[in-house]
């Protein structure tokens, strides 16, 4: 199985292409600074520098072209303000669904947010332009006709290491998961293509990763 991870030196796309490399699998993704593809390479990991706010659709599905199943786990990160965010957060998943549908990739796994992340809290108007970019993305993914989306919406995300426990549900209330616990459930979804055109929920929990997953199963 091949995945591309748009965001693949990210903490979340990270620490999933390393978990899949392990796992067996081929990974490539899409990475902006030279020293992220060196670190990457250290691992063996072989992936593609480039930037998704110059990346043209077109560009992209060469990239992408013979993956399995495309994760997109970019991010700006409040780099750029407003218009950082709309070009990644937003802009960014149009090319990638552009290109997904060019190159023949069918399965797109987007990692997003809550829309309620932080409700009853003073938030920053950056903040929510950014909710706003990644509930207009989703709404954009879930419209496609012709893909196997999947919506994660991690909780806040820690570096704390992972517990190998959460949970995962259509909803749930939003708390805090770590990054490793993200990247655990994403690769179990890369693997599981059975699960798919579904928006789930993730937070730290009590359920063992294989479980949380395996339960969507006999839903
Ligand atoms: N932070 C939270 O609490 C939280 C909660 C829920 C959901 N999320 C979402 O979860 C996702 C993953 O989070 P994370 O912690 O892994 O974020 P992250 O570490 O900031 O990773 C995002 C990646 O996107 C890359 N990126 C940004 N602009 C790019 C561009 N123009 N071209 C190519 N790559 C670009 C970044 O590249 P560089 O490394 O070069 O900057 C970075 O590697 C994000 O979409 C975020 O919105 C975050």
């Amino acid at each position: 199985m091949k995945t591309f991870i748009i965001g693949i030196a990210g903490g979340v796309g990270g620490r999933l292409a390393r978990l899949l490399h392990d796992h067996g699998d081929e990974v490539d993704g899409l990475y902006r600074r030279p020293e992220q593809g060196v670190a990457l390479a250290a691992d063996g990991i072989n992936a593609t520098r480039g930037d998704l706010s110059s990346l043209d659709p077109t560009a992209l599905a060469h990239m992408i072209r013979g993956s399995d199943v495309l994760v997109f786990s970019a991010g700006a990160g409040g780099e750029g303000g407003n218009a950082g965010t709309t070009a990644i957060d937003g802009d960014g998943l149009t090319t990638a669904i552009t290109a997904a549908r060019s190159a023949g990739v069918t399965r797109l796994v987007l990692v997003s947010v809550f829309p309620d992340a932080w409700r009853g809290r003073a938030v920053s108007d950056t903040f929510e332009h950014y909710i706003e970019v990644k509930k207009r993305a989703e709404v954009e993914l879930v419209a496609t006709e012709d893909l196997d989306w999947l919506i994660v919406r991690p909780a806040a995300l820690l570096d704390d290491p992972g517990a190998g426990r959460v949970a995962l549900a259509p909803a749930l209330i939003h708390t805090e998961v770590t990054r490793d616990d993200v990247a655990a459930v994403l690769a179990e979804l890369v693997h599981t293509p059975e699960i798919h055109r579904k928006i789930l929920e993730l937070t730290s929990g009590d359920t063992p990763v294989p479980d949380a997953v395996s339960h969507l199963l006999r839903e």
